[in-house]
């Protein structure tokens, strides 16, 4: 794939492309995108949602769900934001919604399961008592059983042949800043679209200290700086060669 800076215009060449990076990589191509503000907090400290993007970059954010196969959360971002996951802002096709729910702690009434076009697929651990399972079958979810890792949740490695087997092409990565800090620990991203809010929060970090070994960052390159509305968008592919 060619690496130069993307914009919305060209994203969809490279979601077009997707199929291929399957076939060669062995796993979905990966966006990663969330809202933060100008100190880096994407919540409020005590993890409740905050309205950071303004309606054009929330549009952006529209766009970029109608062009992605998928769209992951974890199960913190659902039971905090009860989101649908849908695009609404735009014309297009709803994502496949995904939840990394290890435990089944998904609400039932949750938006999430309650959504009538599509199977939301929660990712839980295998042994997940058959009793608990049986409710989200009943509403017509799909349990994915998936390993675990050492810190005993989703192996997101596992997932993504999981995923590739699906035939999953392409997975916009939504959240939360848990979520976020394990694919980047794992250079699990290939783009991301972030949108920065002149807001100062002194609330929820994206990255935790997981995300980093000690005195290392991840470098970005390929940037490409958005205005929108009063947000600044910037669309970066990670460096994972430092
Ligand atoms: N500004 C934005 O763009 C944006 C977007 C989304 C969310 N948010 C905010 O983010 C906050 C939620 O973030 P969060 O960190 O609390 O929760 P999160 O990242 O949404 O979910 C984390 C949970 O997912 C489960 N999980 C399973 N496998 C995992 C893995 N491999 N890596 C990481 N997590 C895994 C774990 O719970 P189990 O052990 O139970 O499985 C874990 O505690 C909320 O305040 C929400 O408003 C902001």
């Amino acid at each position: 794939m060619k690496n130069s800076a993307m914009s919305i215009e060209n994203f969809k060449t490279v979601i077009d492309h997707a199929p291929e990076f399957r076939k060669t990589n062995g796993r979905p191509f990966i966006t990663v995108s969330y809202a933060q503000s100008l100190d880096g907090s994407i919540a409020t400290a005590g993890r409740q949602q905050m309205q950071l993007s303004g309606p054009e970059s929330m549009r952006l954010t529209h766009q970029l769900r109608a062009r992605c196969q998928s769209i992951l959360v974890g199960i913190g971002t659902v039971l905090t934001d009860n989101p649908s996951l849908t695009v609404r802002l735009v014309e297009g096709k709803n994502p496949q919604p995904i939840i990394l729910d290890t435990h089944l702690r998904t609400p039932l009434d949750a938006n999430l399961v309650q959504r009538s076009d599509l199977s939301t697929w929660i990712v839980n651990a295998n042994h997940a008592p058959i009793d608990r399972n049986d409710p989200f079958k009943q509403k017509g979810i799909t349990l994915i059983g998936c390993e675990r890792n050492d810190e005993g949740w989703i192996d997101l490695l596992a997932l993504m042949n999981i995923l590739a087997r699906r035939q999953v092409n392409s997975i916009m990565v939504e959240g939360g800043a848990r979520v976020i800090t394990s694919f980047v620990k794992l250079k699990l991203a290939d783009l991301f679209v972030i949108t920065v809010s002149p807001k100062l929060v002194g609330g929820l970090p994206v990255i935790d200290a997981r995300g980093f070994k000690t005195a290392s960052s991840l470098k970005l390159t390929d940037i490409h700086y958005q205005r929108l509305g009063g947000d600044l968008v910037v669309w970066a592919r990670p460096d994972w060669s430092h």
